[in-house]
């Protein structure tokens, strides 16, 4: 047992080290070639080898030799797009960028995990009845992560119940270097992992240091959580230690099957590996991806996540991606391509508390995720400022970072911490403990509403005015005593509450494309974990677990991509934008007596998923080839760009000569930014219910705007199932979007399915993209 706590502790380190390297490499190499990603559009041609010959000759033609040019390629996209990527210097990138068929080229840069601690990792488990336990649905739908890879032996890829793998599936399971061996089976179809972008940036893996894993195997968790979550088999009775959140933990799509791309390595995820990743799965047909990374906005066709997702897009196959964790904070979101359905987290019905009682008989409670019992009684309670090591500050030693506190002052007492923003950079209840503490609490400034999970007994204060209280009572009281219980479970909060953390709209890309798109549960979510991960990310922690709760859109976007996936599985025919309308014209939109969800649009997008009635959404928006040409128009791309980017050479398509707004395009949601004067714009649904339904709108009219729609009905039948219809909104006397967003919606209703699509309207706003 202790050697393989000692082969835990090493890996930990491992990543720990990766980190290291990576912040003194990039110092030390930005003088130097980068690694570029070069953007070449579609990729037309029948034979892969072609396709990398063509890129070694451009680069060839930069470089000056067909040799040089081979050995400073570090990937070739050739299956489901055109590109490659290579290490070049500015001016060498700069000239590429220039030439004829390439798109963009920039560099490739490190992509955080979307979950809430400074690694940021993600995940999801949905609850309740519905489609997810009742129906067969997701059957041999191929859902696929991008992420950190998984542990093939976790009980969630148990393939007992699954029967042979599609045959369509055109996919490997790379096992690489790994002990034991990383195994596919009927669940866990196909694993592959790109290291080449990670590796040309900090340098080659030691392939014969027992601890590196060079394969799709996660030491680091992250992607155990979001696959187990997206599609983890059924298993029962499972808890987070034995205490916390026992249930059925079950992915949104139980009975689909599992791909894993590993992407990520200790310290960072290299979008050069990411394109890699898509252009794979592009080629290994699969039919929804999950990315639950990310890092900022910028231009679509500069991004790797919106160039992969829009080349998986013409395939056919979806993609759901993590809105970022950058809340509550407007413009925060990310991955807001409109070929991209973007996830927003929210909360679920339960908790996890811990209970303080002071010594004055007051009493507060605060998240926790703790599973290390403190004997049930009352020990002095003492303020981190009060008591710092001889060689550190006051102020640093409320920070709890390593080596701040006075041993002789913190055994056997309650410490109180406020680490501010060093939150998850320093580990505080670390800190206490290793000084002899027996429990931390910890004032949170960023007021984040979710349990974290503490390798020590630990409880965090949400909210700076009660940690005020506390830190008075300490101040006040001659011998200050406090208790803590332990964490428990409470059901019943009320939810979903948009997750203070989720990143809130607008779009600051294409801000007349509402983002994010809708919400899922994000926070405190259960599921896989892989055993050779910190389950604290504590590096010091290494207990090995099989769950793990985490929050962060990471945990959202499986959900919503399990939730795709039984829409695809009930509707092999429909592209990805017709399932993404389905999930969105359904949402539940959210509940305005929450007084948190007051930026609701904002924040929720179209609302909170409901995958049952996605199944059967009356109506769907959706988006033809040419309307995406038009919405490229308006990005300022130029014909030729579009030509290449879309890959129809032959096109005859030209940009109107008046740019159209972004908001032309056939979205399941309307925005409107920089509104002064009425705008007009048409939207198209076909009918996917019966053959003669009669659809009548009915309007929520936003605060000072008026909505009207033409025509207020819609008959459909056996020849007309496709129909338009315009919206017109014109401004009140009232103009309240002078200052603020607002919302409405307008609903098309035929007695049995409500089609709702919002509508949101904003001030002025400069885009440095546009
Ligand atoms: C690679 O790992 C092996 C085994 O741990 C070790 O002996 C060797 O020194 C390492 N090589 C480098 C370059 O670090
Ligand atoms: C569930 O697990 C707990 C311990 O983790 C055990 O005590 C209990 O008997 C189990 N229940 C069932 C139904 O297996
Ligand atoms: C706290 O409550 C207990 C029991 O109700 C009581 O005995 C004690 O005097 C109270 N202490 C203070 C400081 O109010
Ligand atoms: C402060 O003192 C402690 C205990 O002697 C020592 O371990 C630590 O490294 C010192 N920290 C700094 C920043 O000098
Ligand atoms: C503690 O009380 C003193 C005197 O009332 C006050 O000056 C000081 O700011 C207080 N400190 C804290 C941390 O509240
Ligand atoms: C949507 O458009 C695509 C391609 O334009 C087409 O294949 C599909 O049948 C259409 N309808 C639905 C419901 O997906
Ligand atoms: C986009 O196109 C418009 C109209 O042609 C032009 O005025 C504007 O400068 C362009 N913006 C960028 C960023 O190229
Ligand atoms: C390519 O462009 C032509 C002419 O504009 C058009 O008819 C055709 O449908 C386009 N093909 C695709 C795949 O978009
Ligand atoms: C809104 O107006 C500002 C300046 O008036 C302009 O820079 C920006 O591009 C406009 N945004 C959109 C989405 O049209």
């Amino acid at each position: 047992m202790a050697a393989h706590g000692d082969i835990l502790r090493k890996k930990v380190l491992l990543w720990c080290l990766g980190l290291f390297v990576l912040v003194h490499l990039s110092a030390a190499q930005s003088t130097e070639k980068k690694l570029y990603i070069v953007y070449m559009g579609s990729n037309n041609l029948p034979d892969a080898e072609i396709t990398t010959s063509n890129h070694h000759n451009l680069l060839a033609s930069v470089l000056g030799s067909a040799g040089t040019a081979k050995t400073a390629i570090v990937h070739s996209y050739k299956h489901g797009l055109n590109g490659f990527s290579a290490l070049l210097t500015e001016t060498e990138a700069a000239q590429i960028s220039a030439m004829r068929g390439v798109v963009s080229a920039f560099p490739s840069v490190s992509y955080s995990l979307q979950t809430t601690r400074t690694w940021d990792y993600m995940g999801i488990n949905l609850d309740g009845n519905g489609p997810w336990t009742s129906t067969d649905f997701g059957k041999d739908t191929i859902v696929a992560t991008i992420d950190t890879g998984v542990w093939p032996e976790h009980e969630s890829f148990d393939d007992t119940a699954m029967g042979p793998i599609p045959q369509k599936w055109n996919g490997e399971c790379e096992a690489g270097l790994s002990t034991p061996k990383f195994q596919c089976n009927k669940k866990l179809i196909g694993a592959r992992y790109f290291s080449a972008g990670y590796e040309a940036m900090w340098g080659k893996m030691n392939v014969s240091d027992p601890t590196v894993t060079v394969s799709p195997r996660d030491i680091e968790g992250h992607g155990t959580h979001t696959t187990t979550t997206l599609g983890g088999s059924r298993t029962r009775n499972v808890s987070f230690q034995g205490t916390l959140g026992t249930g059925t933990a079950r992915g949104g799509a139980a009975n689909s099957r599992l791909v894993s791309y590993k992407v990520c390595w200790p310290g960072s995820c290299q979008t050069a590996d990411i394109v890699a990743a898509f252009d794979m799965a592009i080629h290994d047909g699969v039919d929804v991806i999950a990315i639950s990374l990310g890092a900022s906005s910028v231009d679509y066709f500069y991004d790797s996540i919106a160039i992969g997702s829009f080349h998986a897009m013409e395939r056919g196959i979806l993609v759901v991606a993590a809105g970022g964790n950058s809340g509550p904070d407007k413009a925060t979101v990310i991955n807001g391509a409109p070929w991209i359905l973007t996830a927003a987290a929210s909360s679920i019905d339960r908790e996890y508390l811990s209970d303080i009682h002071l010594g004055n008989n007051v009493t507060y409670s605060g998240p926790s995720l703790n599973t290390e019992r403190i004997a049930p009684k009352s020990y002095p309670i003492v303020d981190a400022g009060d008591i710092p090591a001889f060689n550190t500050t006051s102020d640093d030693a409320r920070l709890c970072g390593e080596d701040s506190l006075d041993a002789e002052k913190v055994k056997g007492s309650i410490v109180v911490c406020a680490p501010g923003d060093m939150f998850g950079i320093y580990y505080p209840e670390v800190e206490v403990h290793a000084k002899g503490g027996v429990a931390t609490i910890i004032i949170d400034e960023d007021l984040k509403s979710f349990a974290q999970v503490f390798h020590q007994p630990a409880v965090t204060v949400v909210s700076q005015g009660v940690g005020n209280h506390i830190l008075a009572y300490i101040n006040k009281t001659r011998n200050p005593m406090a208790m803590m219980t332990p964490s428990l479970m409470h059901l019943g909060a009320p939810a979903p509450l948009a997750a203070t953390f989720s990143s809130r709209g607008p779009n600051s890309v294409t801000p007349d494309i509402f983002k994010p798109d809708l919400t899922a549960p994000g926070v405190s979510i259960l599921a896989g974990w892989s055993p050779a991960a910190s389950p604290s990310e504590d590096p010091s922690d290494t207990r090995a677990f099989g769950y793990n709760i985490l929050s962060g859109t990471s945990m959202s976007t499986p959900h919503v991509a399990g939730a795709a996936a039984l829409v695809k599985a009930a509707h092999p025919g429909w592209s990805p934008a017709a399932i993404k309308s389905a999930l969105m014209t359904t949402a539940k939109p959210p509940d305005s007596q929450h007084k948190q969800n007051s930026d609701g649009g904002l924040a929720w997008g179209s609302g909170h998923i409901d995958p049952k009635e996605a199944l059967d959404p009356g109506l769907v928006y959706n988006t033809t080839f040419a309307e995406y040409n038009t919405f490229l128009c308006s990005m300022n791309y130029t014909d030729d760009q579009i030509r290449v980017i879309t890959g129809n050479m032959t096109s005859n398509m030209r940009c109107p000569t008046a740019k159209l707004p972004a908001n032309n395009l056939n979205y399941p949601s309307i925005a409107a930014v920089n509104f002064t004067k009425p705008i007009t714009v048409v939207r198209t649904v076909t009918n996917v219910g019966a053959p003669e339904s009669v659809y009548k709108v009915e309007v929520h009219h936003p605060s000072g705007i008026h909505v009207s729609v033409r025509p207020k009905t819609l008959k459909f039948s056996n020849e007309k199932k496709v129909l338009s219809y315009a919206v017109t909104l014109s401004p009140t006397r009232t103009q309240p979007w002078r200052e603020n967003w607002v919302f409405g919606a307008l609903i098309w209703n035929d007695d049995s399915h409500r089609v709702r699509t919002p509508i949101a309207v904003g001030p002025k706003m400069s885009s440095p993209f546009l």
